[in-house]
């Protein structure tokens, strides 16, 4: 498959997100920041953005609950219209009942690692995901140093998804740009969030093109991807 860009609106103009998604329309996702300040020191938007947002683009939605109790907000963003919930494993109280209720509700589950999270103690949980977020920075911010100390946890994550003969994607989102795409994509990434890598750019949509190019070349290249 090829690779997925999706642009992180963190880094758009927040009074203007019907053109800033319109700005990225060869986008595979939009990806969407939701920050409460408490599980990261920063706060973003909610449900009536993403619902507004749904209407505005024909780009699917991409969320990223940085948030506390994921169990009780998840549901709500599915029904505002994601095709995409992510969840912080470090924050849900039950992951596995929640990502049957995200997949039941319609939308793809992904769960989320920060970079001190190992993926190993979440084995058994890979049948009940669609998706894996390596972070390559603390979430939080956008416009950080990528952490290339995460490549070892991507290559990892790829390997034991291949060992279940699984069939998940795996992405990663901080610090991902033409500099460190192919890092990751050769480690086992196949889904790439990039917020000041297509914001900050002065053509976004050629942004997107290009590093999808550079993804689509690093994994015709990589041993996870031929040995699939
Ligand atoms: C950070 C967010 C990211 C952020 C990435 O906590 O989860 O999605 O927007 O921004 P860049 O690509 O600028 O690191
Ligand atoms: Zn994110």
């Amino acid at each position: 498959m090829p690779a997925q860009i999706n642009p992180s609106i963190l880094s758009a103009d927040f009074a203007r997100l019907a053109d800033e998604a319109e700005a990225v329309g060869g986008a595979d996702w939009l990806h969407v920041d939701v920050m409460d300040n408490h599980f990261v020191p920063n706060l973003t938007l909610g449900v009536p953005v993403v619902e507004s947002l749904r209407k505005a683009t024909g780009t699917p939605l991409d969320c990223h609950l940085m948030i506390e109790d994921p169990d009780r907000w998840a549901p709500a963003f599915v029904e505002a219209g994601a095709g995409s919930v992510t969840f912080h494993v470090e924050a849900a109280a039950a992951p596995v009942r929640l990502a049957r209720e995200i997949r039941a509700k319609g939308a793809r589950a992904a769960m989320a690692l920060k970079p001190a999270t190992a993926i190993e103690p979440y084995e058994d949980l890979l049948p009940e995901l669609d998706m894996l977020l390596v972070m390559t920075v603390e979430p939080g911010f956008g416009g950080q140093a990528f952490l290339d100390i995460m490549l070892p946890k991507i290559r990892r994550t790829r390997e034991l998804i291949s060992r279940h003969g699984l069939d998940l994607w795996v992405q990663v989102d901080g610090g991902v740009s033409a500099e460190t795409i192919e890092r990751c994509a050769e480690a086992g990434a196949d889904v790439f969030v990039a917020g000041s890598a297509v914001y900050g750019a002065d053509d976004p949509a050629r942004a997107v093109a290009a590093l999808r190019a550079q993804a689509d070349a690093a994994i015709a290249r990589a041993p996870w991807a031929c040995a699939h």
